[in-house]
């Protein structure tokens, strides 16, 4: 006898849609001025395990902040949401939807969660594990781009959709706006979105968390060359390039940055592509942006929410705000 409810993973990318897609970004990315590449090529299986290690630095606090918050806070995210679904925007896999999950499930609410995600294979070991570990909770696994397949998102109302770890900081103001609204978009009103944002704060521990001492996080920015070699084919050699991590006051964000240590050509065979840098040229790899309480009601509102509560880590590096679907 088994309760476990697991549906058939839902597939809605083709196959091949990963190299498709990192063939257009890096087409379009490497003949820019200023030369750029998305951040979400970072994580293959090295870049996914060297991220979990960048949450476990010293100087790497949002992963601590957040479950800081959530720990404290579950309970009464349970209580105010009363959320029958949790759709986690990511592979769930965390430790922080646990405990999320284990709020949802004492309050006697819960009876279904959904995970979206782009990695099949992340997304198939998350469900699976949560089927065995929520026993008598339905889960359903979504393989798709959350910044497409949102309105595909199963689910009994009330839902919750948690998206969690600052990651919408990795979004252009523009697109902050197009992919909130796409969530408020496939809500009724009424349900939740919780949403994790870092925040604005000294220059000193910002650039820090993102240039560690024991160079995790220049490793992790170098994965995006070994992902392009591998999959494009390309011919880079990641010794060739620093990590850069500065803080952009106007913008109010933290990019990271390759640049080139010498005068390079490198060949990217499978786009039948050569690209030269010019010593001490920079591609921007990856933006993350931080926020303040005020930006981040505004932006919920404008995309149709309003913030309902909105909770920081003792120290104030980090927010979690719970808006409701207007
Ligand atoms: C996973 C996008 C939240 O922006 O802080 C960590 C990724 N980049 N160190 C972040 C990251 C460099 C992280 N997010």
């Amino acid at each position: 006898m088994t309760d476990h409810l697991l549906d058939p993973v839902e597939v809605h990318l083709p196959d091949d849609h990963a190299a498709r897609a990192l063939a257009k970004d890096a087409r379009e990315g490497l003949a820019a001025d200023p030369k750029s590449l998305p951040p979400k090529w970072f994580y293959d299986a090295r870049g996914s395990e060297l991220f979990e290690e960048i949450t476990r630095l010293p100087e790497y606090y949002p992963t601590r902040a957040e479950r800081e918050i959530l720990a404290q806070r579950a309970p009464e995210i349970a209580a105010v949401t009363g959320a029958h679904t949790l759709v986690e925007l990511g592979s769930g896999s965390s430790e922080k939807t646990r405990l999320l999950l284990d709020a949802l499930r004492a309050a006697g609410t819960l009876a279904h969660i959904v995970a979206l995600d782009v990695s099949d294979s992340a997304l198939r070991e998350a469900t699976t594990a949560l089927a065995e570990e929520y026993a008598g909770i339905r889960v359903s696994g979504v393989v798709g781009d959350f910044t497409e397949h949102l309105g595909l998102l199963p689910g009994e109302p009330p839902r919750l959709v948690a998206f969690l770890g600052g990651t919408i900081g990795n979004f252009l103001p523009a697109e902050r706006a197009e992919f909130l609204t796409a969530i408020r978009g496939v809500l009724k009103p009424g349900e939740w979105l919780l949403l994790g944002t870092d925040l604005v704060k000294d220059e000193r521990t910002l650039v820090q968390a993102y240039d560690d001492a024991r160079g995790v996080t220049a490793e992790f920015n170098r994965n995006v060359l070994h992902v392009l070699n591998r999959e494009l084919d390309a011919d880079f050699d990641p010794d060739d390039f620093a990590h850069v991590a500065v803080w952009d006051s106007e913008q109010e964000w933290i990019e990271m940055r390759l640049r080139a240590r010498r005068e390079i050509t490198a060949t990217i065979s499978a786009l039948g592509l050569e690209v030269g840098f010019a010593e001490g040229e920079e591609m921007r790899t990856e933006i993350s942006a931080k926020f303040r309480r005020d930006g981040v009601a505004v932006e919920l509102s404008d995309a149709g929410f309003t913030l309902e509560r909105w909770w920081t880590d003792t120290a104030g590096r980090f927010a979690l705000s719970l808006a409701r679907a207007d």
